[in-house]
């Protein structure tokens, strides 16, 4: 299977590194499920300062992303595999919702996730941008974090990333308004809290009649 790539465009790779680099994230990369790439974008700055941003015109505060360094370091990746398509994280956007996910983890593909910064971006440069996402309704300072909970809601998903089979199938969300049932490990009790008779019980049948009872909706 071809395997999914992400590459993300930011000026502060080194806050994303020590995330993905860690645990499943690493682990998915290991087992050659995704790749990751980062390509600064201050490389494809303008002038001896390799400038990104610059004022609104018709005035007001901040600095805005300039089209120039954003449209050559797209187009730097899109140079190689033409088929990427291209993701900004915004608070302007489509929520992202687990149905969401499920439907970006079903296709093996090469995403391009922007990270915008400062107080915005030029507005031209959403003609470039095939996914607007937006992760809820507060604003962040940029867009790194947002890239780092897109990139590891897909990739958990990936066929073999988590260690059950089915952990990723039967888990919260799973089926679009089901959260999960609640569970414990040792100590049966902990401080006086018992886990639940049944669960101890070993008898299967049971144990799945009392988690299918313990689902909690949302
Ligand atoms: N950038 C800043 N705030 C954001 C949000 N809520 N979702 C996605 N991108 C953002």
């Amino acid at each position: 299977m071809p395997k999914f790539k992400f590459t993300i465009i930011t000026l502060f790779e080194d806050a994303l590194k020590p995330y993905l680099n860690t645990s499943m994230m690493w682990k998915a990369q290991d087992k050659g499920i995704v790749e990751f790439e980062f390509v600064n974008l201050r490389d494809f700055g303008l002038g001896p300062h390799k400038s990104v941003d610059d004022t609104p015109y018709g005035g007001g505060d901040g600095m805005l992303l300039r089209c120039e360094p954003v449209f050559a370091a797209i187009e730097s990746v899109k140079a190689v595999d033409p088929s990427a398509e291209v993701i900004l994280p915004t608070p302007a956007g489509e929520l992202w919702t687990q149905e969401k996910v499920r439907s970006f983890a079903a296709q093996p593909k090469h995403y391009i996730i922007l990270c915008p910064h400062y107080e915005g971006y030029d507005e031209r440069i959403l003609t470039i941008v095939d996914h607007k996402i937006s992760l809820g309704h507060y604003v962040l300072t940029g867009g790194e974090l947002p890239a780092l909970i897109i990139v590891d809601s897909i990739t958990r998903l990936l066929p073999g990333v988590l260690g059950g089979e089915t952990s990723a199938e039967i888990e919260s969300f799973s089926d679009g308004n089901n959260i999960e049932y609640p569970q414990y490990t040792k100590p049966a009790d902990f401080r006086g809290m018992q886990v639940p008779e049944v669960l101890l019980s070993g008898h299967h049948g049971k144990v799945a009649k009392w988690r299918e009872e313990h689902t909690r909706k949302v």
